[in-house]
């Protein structure tokens, strides 16, 4: 069992729970997750770790459906069944110059280790997030502090450039700015754009994988995603892959194989889906 010390909504339908799991904490790396279960009537589900301290860990999640909704009801003090990790490959971190680091919705919070990770590494580290409008925009305090230049953007302009985390990048790279790494967390849809503006400049990019988890520990394959010429399992060949290998249009297929049992779950327990 595993003790909730904190759930606090930080944004629109975006929740951070600090948990007491010590052995996660000792362990955990930037890149790296967590597969939860709340009790034993409840699924598991994969959420990143976004930071840890001696004995705890951080996760930031957004509620889409039953399992994230059923989360924010939870209270300090109440317990999670599981809380099973670090899984997943931690982000290979080297010294290579200049990352330009890139996350969308709740991938902000996601991108926060490995900004960190990257800047302690010694490189230049440009940040770049983008959210719906200004509400959505987290984690910014943070990952100033922690990075060397910050950019915002939001579709509706309300924070920061008007537009796309991707036209931010098009911009810095239309100036000539040398980016050695791009590494992008968030929707598939954005790390689609980003790794096909990259591809034809010949900047290596990065993408952390949001397929669908069911066990986290490679034996069911639902999380089978081809990159390259290979079938890869994200959860333990992953989560992070070479952009420009990665088949996104099969990835957004996959993420999507559950959507009726997703829906129908919804009806039953009364959630509104996100
Ligand atoms: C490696 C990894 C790290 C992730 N980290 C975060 C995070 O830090 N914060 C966060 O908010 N979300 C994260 N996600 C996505 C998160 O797991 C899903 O939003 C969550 O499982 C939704 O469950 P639900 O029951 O609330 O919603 P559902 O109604 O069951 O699903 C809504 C949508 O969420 C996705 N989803 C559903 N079940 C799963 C599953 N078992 N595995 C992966 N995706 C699923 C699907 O795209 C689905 O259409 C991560 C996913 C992966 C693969
Ligand atoms: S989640 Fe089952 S193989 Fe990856």
């Amino acid at each position: 069992m595993f003790k909730i010390l904190i759930n606090k909504k930080i944004a629109p339908a975006i929740y951070k729970m600090e948990l007491e799991a010590p052995f996660v904490a000792q362990k955990a790396m930037a890149g790296q997750f967590v597969m939860v279960r709340i009790d034993e009537n409840g699924e598991r589900i994969p959420l990143t770790i976004a930071g840890r301290g001696e004995k705890t860990i951080a996760i930031v999640y957004q509620t889409v459906g039953v399992t994230t909704q059923r989360l924010t009801e939870k209270k300090a003090g109440e317990y999670l069944l599981d809380v099973v990790g670090p899984l997943g490959h931690a982000t290979d971190v080297k010294k290579i110059g200049t990352v330009c680091c890139i996350g969308g919705g709740v991938g902000i919070a996601e991108l926060y280790p490995v900004v960190k990770a990257y800047s302690e590494a010694g490189n230049r580290v440009i940040v770049i997030i983008g959210a719906r409008n200004k509400e959505l925009v987290i984690f910014k305090d943070e990952l100033k502090k922690t990075s060397h230049e910050m950019f915002i953007t939001t579709d509706d302009g309300t924070e920061g450039e008007k537009g796309f985390v991707s036209d931010a990048l098009k911009r810095l790279m239309a100036k000539g700015e040398k980016i050695d790494l791009v590494y992008a967390v968030g929707p598939a849809v954005m790390m689609k754009v980003v790794s096909d503006l990259t591809k034809p400049a010949g900047i290596m990019t990065m993408v952390s994988l949001n397929t669908v988890l069911v066990d986290g520990t490679g034996m069911c394959g639902s999380c089978r995603i081809e990159v390259g010429e290979e079938t890869k399992f994200a959860c333990v060949d992953g989560p992070e892959f070479d952009g420009h290998k990665v088949n996104f249009n099969e990835l957004m297929v996959r993420q999507g194989l559950f959507k009726e049992q997703e829906k129908h779950a919804c009806k039953i327990k009364g959630v509104l889906q996100g």
